[in-house]
C-alpha cells in the first residue's frame, strides 16, 4: 500500500491542529512528526508536548522521526506522547540493535533512517527486525531541501535486498518528495512518502489529494 506520511515542519504552528485534522480527513494515514534536538541535526524542532497535545486531533498512525542524539532515551515519553511508530537513525545510536529492542518491546513499529551518505550495508544484520526502513532524500535537519537524486538508486537497492530476503518491509522516503518526482520514488520501491512543503504549503487537503490522485495509478 502506497502511505502519505505529511510532515507537520512545513505546517503553520497557529494552526497545527487545524492543518493535521485537514490532512487527516483528505486521506493521510501518517502524520510524519520530526523531532530534532539541535545536536544530531543543526536546527530544534519540537518534542512531546506537541506530539501529546495533537493526538487528540487524529487517530492517523504517528510516525515519529527522532533526529536526536541517543533517542533510546526518549523512548517511553515519546510512546506516553502518542507515537505508534519511532524512527531512529542509524547515525545516532550507539547501540542500534538496543534501541530498536526497546521500542519494539514498548509495543510500537521500529524504523531505522539512513543519511544519504550512509550505505544500505549497515541494516546487514539489523534488516529483519525491522518495520521500516527511512532512506533520507536530503540531509536530515530542515524542510524544503531539495531532492538527491542519487537516493534513488539507493532505494532501488534496498528494495531487492529486502526482496531477496524474504522480508516484508517499508521503505519510506523523506525531503524533497513532491508530486514531480513521488512516481520515480514509486517505481524504485518506496511505499510510505513524507512531504512537508508539498502539502502544508498552500492547501492541505488539495496538495493531499494531488498525492492520493497519484497513487491511484499505482
Ligand atoms: C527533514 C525532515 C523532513 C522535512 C521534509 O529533516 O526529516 O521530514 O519536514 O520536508 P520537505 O518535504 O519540505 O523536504
Ligand atoms: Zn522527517
Amino acid at each position: 500500500m502506497l502511505i502519505l506520511a505529511p510532515s507537520i515542519l512545513a505546517a503553520d504552528f497557529k494552526n497545527l491542529g487545524q492543518q493535521v485534522t485537514d490532512t487527516a480527513n483528505a486521506g493521510a494515514r501518517y502524520i510524519h512528526l520530526d523531532v530534532m534536538d539541535g545536536a544530531f541535526v543543526p536546527s530544534i524542532s519540537f518534542g512531546m508536548p506537541v506530539i501529546a497535545s495533537l493526538r487528540s486531533c487524529t487517530d492517523r498512525i504517528f510516525d515519529v522521526h527522532m533526529m536526536v542524539e541517543e533517542p533510546g532515551r526518549y523512548v517511553s515519553d515519546i510512546k506516553a506522547a502518542g507515537a505508534d511508530l519511532i524512527c531512529v537513525h542509524a547515525e545516532a545510536c550507539r547501540h542500534l540493535d538496543r534501541t530498536v529492542n526497546q521500542i519494539k518491546e514498548a509495543g510500537l513499529k521500529a524504523g531505522v533512517a539512513l543519511n544519504p551518505a550512509t550505505p544500505l550495508s549497515v541494516l546487514d544484520c539489523i534488516l529483519p527486525e525491522l518495520d521500516m526502513v527511512l532512506i533520507m532524500t536530503v540531509n536530515p535537519g530542515f524542510g524544503g531541501q531539495k531532492f538527491i537524486p542519487y537516493t534513488l538508486e539507493k532505494v532501488r537497492n534496498l528494495r531487492s535486498m529486502i526482496k531477496q530476503r524474504g522480508l516484508d518491509i517499508d521503505i519510506q522516503v523523506d525531503g524533497g518528495v513532491t508530486c514531480d518526482n513521488v512516481r520515480d520514488l514509486i517505481e524504485a520501491g518506496a511505499n510510505v512518502f513524507v512531504a512537508g512543503s508539498a502539502v502544508f504549503k498552500g492547501d492541505a487537503a488539495a496538495n493531499t489529494r494531488k498525492f492520493l490522485d497519484i497513487f491511484e495509478e499505482y
